[in-house]
């Protein structure tokens, strides 16, 4: 087992094809030797989302090259790398597999290790990309598929402490950015617009708060705003739209949060607080400085990826399968490609958010 490992991670599940080579020495000192993202944006912009079979074609387009790139940003070739990391799942089948069976073959000719690896896993660990985080953390995951709040004790071993129970707080942002006539992505765009709106100006509904759970719901509030854009006369009015639509996403997010702080430090105890926000929604500056204040204000250590690792990459889907393989980890080559795979498959299974077959959030 070789004590540095030399990981080429590759990332299809949505609409990144993205691959990176990142570096675990002892010690568990992370070095990213490259990171590229080839984004689909204009591909699927003019359809308002992401369409599955486009991103599927155009991930089998470009992974190649990707790949290729990503090992000679790192100056290094096939045969430097100790293991191959691609996420597995959870995610659009169709670019799932591109990705899972790129790795799947360039584990079989080059004799590589393969970790397939749970796209949560990767955003879970995506903050260990640029700082020192020791487990176990609190973590707070947000992005277009997922709203969750999970314990994070070890490589694989999470604790769901609550979810979704209809969009996630990326979708949020998304669906009523459309609402407001934004381009997709719509939460970038929706940030950019409040930037001089006011956020008292329009009242919203906060779901949720007060329960004694983690769970979040961002339905209603996505049904108002749509209501409210629809009699908007003027600029200044969508602003304050959208001002007043971050601020009530991020109350709920710190609401939810300082109760899973509460439930974690318990257990936690002398091992340290620490709390982590990833996924796209942690892009967000107003997000971030709200949780930020809300870690603050409970005892915890502050962490968030640098933007460039919060939405989609490979190089968190490398470090999550360098640790794996430091863990002794890996997979057979006929690994499945998952469309839905919890991060905590007890919790899931214990306490489904979403029964079989109806369309819901992915978590
Ligand atoms: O993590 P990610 O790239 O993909 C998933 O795994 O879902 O997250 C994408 C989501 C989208 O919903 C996007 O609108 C949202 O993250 N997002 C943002 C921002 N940047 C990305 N939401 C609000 N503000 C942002 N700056
Ligand atoms: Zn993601």
């Amino acid at each position: 087992m070789p004590a540095v490992h030399t990981v080429l991670g590759l990332e299809t599940s949505c609409d990144e094809t993205a691959a990176a080579v990142v570096r675990l020495a002892e010690g568990d000192a992370v070095s990213v030797l490259s990171s590229i993202v080839g984004s689909q944006v204009a591909r699927h912009a003019p359809f308002g989302g992401v369409v599955p079979e486009i991103a599927a074609r155009a991930h089998v387009e470009s992974i190649d090259a990707i790949a290729a790139a990503a090992l000679s940003e790192a100056g290094l070739g096939y045969g430097d790398l100790t293991g191959v990391a691609a996420t597995a799942g959870p995610g659009l089948v169709g670019g799932v597999m591109v990705g899972l069976s790129f790795g799947k073959a360039v584990a079989l000719a080059r004799g590589l290790p393969l970790v397939a690896v749970n796209h949560l896993e990767g955003h879970a660990v995506s903050a260990r990309l640029a700082a020192d985080i020791a487990y176990p953390f609190l973590l707070l995951l947000v992005s277009g598929g997922h709203c969750q709040l999970l314990t994070v004790e070890g490589v694989g071993r999470c604790r769901r402490l609550g979810s979704t129970i209809d969009d996630a707080a990326g979708e949020a942002f998304d669906k009523i950015a459309k609402s407001l006539g934004l381009p997709y992505p719509g939460g970038p765009a929706l940030e950019a617009l409040a930037v001089n709106g006011e956020a008292g100006a329009f009242p919203l509904p906060r779901m949720l708060l007060g329960r004694k759970d983690c769970d979040f719901s961002f339905s209603g509030l996505k049904t108002a705003a749509a209501r409210v854009a629809e009699g908007l006369t003027s600029e200044g009015e969508r602003r304050n739209l959208a001002a007043a639509v971050q601020a009530a996403i991020a109350d709920q997010l710190c609401e939810r949060t300082a109760r899973a702080m509460g439930l974690h430090a318990r257990d936690a105890g002398a091992q340290g607080l620490r709390f982590v926000v990833a996924g796209g929604v942690a892009a967000n500056r107003h997000v971030r400085a709200r949780l930020e204040a809300t870690a603050d204000a409970h005892g915890y250590g502050f962490f968030a990826p640098p933007l460039a690792y919060c939405t989609d990459n490979a190089a968190m889907i490398a470090l999550a399968g360098a640790e794996r393989l430091a863990a002794g980890l890996s997979d057979p080559l006929d690994a499945p490609a998952r469309p839905r795979w919890p991060l905590d498959a007890f919790a899931a299974a214990a306490q489904p958010t979403h029964k079989a077959g109806r369309k819901g959030a992915k978590a």
